[in-house]
């Protein structure tokens, strides 16, 4: 059966890697407006597909009820055109942080997962959901790709001098991925408390203390900027010199990178690509999540192997071709 790795137009970079590192070719669809702002897609680029499997990569970010209709729009299309299996990645999923319980049913990305399911996608792959127990909402296939080796990896290889420092999560939210990050690199973990009060407006408390002089932030998502920002104020009044950011999505809304960027507190600000970042400067890195796609994707059989240089890039693998 013939596959294909598809995306919509103006947010593709991961899925161009994506493709990429599987060695195939990425197809974009473009996604056309009518004059009243309506989205539509060319129904006849769709039939390409009939009887075959499509990967859809699109993440949900900005602008988010733009980019949510649109993969809708396209997954139904696809549906209606005869597609075998649609999986969805999208590595960023939005309302996920909407997961709250509302009078006791379950909350606004509850809804979103639905209209997913209801527009035709079979199986979903996403990075690091705001939180796990969202998977239980799903009712098919959903592979829920975790970071934090790759996030692991990238502070042993490259941060110099690593016993300066400690890991600190802004919330509890973020001290399972804090706590075990700091233990497999046997460093120091501080987990502040955090309120929000407004949207934007955060209030920050760190109690603990420690030995060391500089910090590395983390966290799922730097949205407005505001958690990691009062986190950093916090910390430099408990005598942390300066620290260094990793977060898995950069939603960075209200020129939140901007923000950060302008605080000397910040050696360096780590990002997954998850989302597009656009903003290109020295203290701003990129890390590539294509690869843990594919992984995911070959290993619960979304996609199967079907190139002889995937073969022997895969070839641990036993696949159901
Ligand atoms: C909260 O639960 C999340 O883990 C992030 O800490 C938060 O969403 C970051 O948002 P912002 O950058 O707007 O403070």
């Amino acid at each position: 059966m013939n596959q294909y790795i598809i995306s919509l137009s103006g947010h593709n970079p991961l899925a161009r890697r994506v493709a990429d590192h599987y060695n195939t070719a990425l197809h974009t669809h473009v996604i056309s407006y009518f004059p009243d702002g309506e989205i539509c897609f060319n129904a006849d680029e769709f039939k390409q597909y009939k009887d075959s499997r499509v990967v859809l990569v699109h993440s949900l970010g900005w602008p988010v009820q733009e980019n949510i209709f649109a993969v809708l729009l396209a997954v139904d299309r696809l549906k209606k055109v005869g597609v075998h299996k649609i999986t969805l990645v999208a590595p960023y999923l939005s309302y996920a942080r909407q997961c709250q319980p509302i009078n006791h049913h379950a909350g606004t990305v509850d809804l979103l997962i639905k209209c997913l399911e209801v527009a035709g996608v079979d199986e979903f792959v996403c990075v690091e959901l705001h939180k796990s127990s969202i998977t239980q909402l799903f009712s098919r296939p959903v592979n829920n790709i975790s970071v934090e080796a790759l996030l692991t990896n990238h502070i042993q290889k490259t941060v110099n001098t690593l016993s300066d420092y400690c890991i600190v999560a802004p919330d509890r939210g973020a001290e399972h991925r804090a706590r075990s990050i700091a233990n497999t690199l046997s460093l120091d973990v501080i987990v502040a408390s955090k309120r929000r009060m407004l949207n934007e407006k955060v209030h920050i408390d760190v109690d603990q203390i420690s030995a060391q002089t500089k910090a590395i932030l983390v966290d799922d998502m730097i949205s407005t900027g505001q958690t990691i920002l009062e986190l950093s104020k916090c910390l430099a009044k408990r005598g942390i010199k300066s620290g260094i950011v990793y977060a898995v999505h950069p939603v960075l809304s209200a020129n939140a990178l901007e923000k950060l960027l302008a605080c000397s507190f910040f050696e360096k600000i780590v990002v997954c690509n998850t989302l597009p970042v656009t903003i290109t400067d020295s203290r701003v890195e990129l890390l590539d999540c294509a690869s843990l796609i594919i992984e995911a994707l070959l290993q619960s059989r979304m996609l199967y192997e079907h190139t002889t240089a995937n073969k022997s890039r895969h070839k641990s693998h036993n696949w159901l071709g």
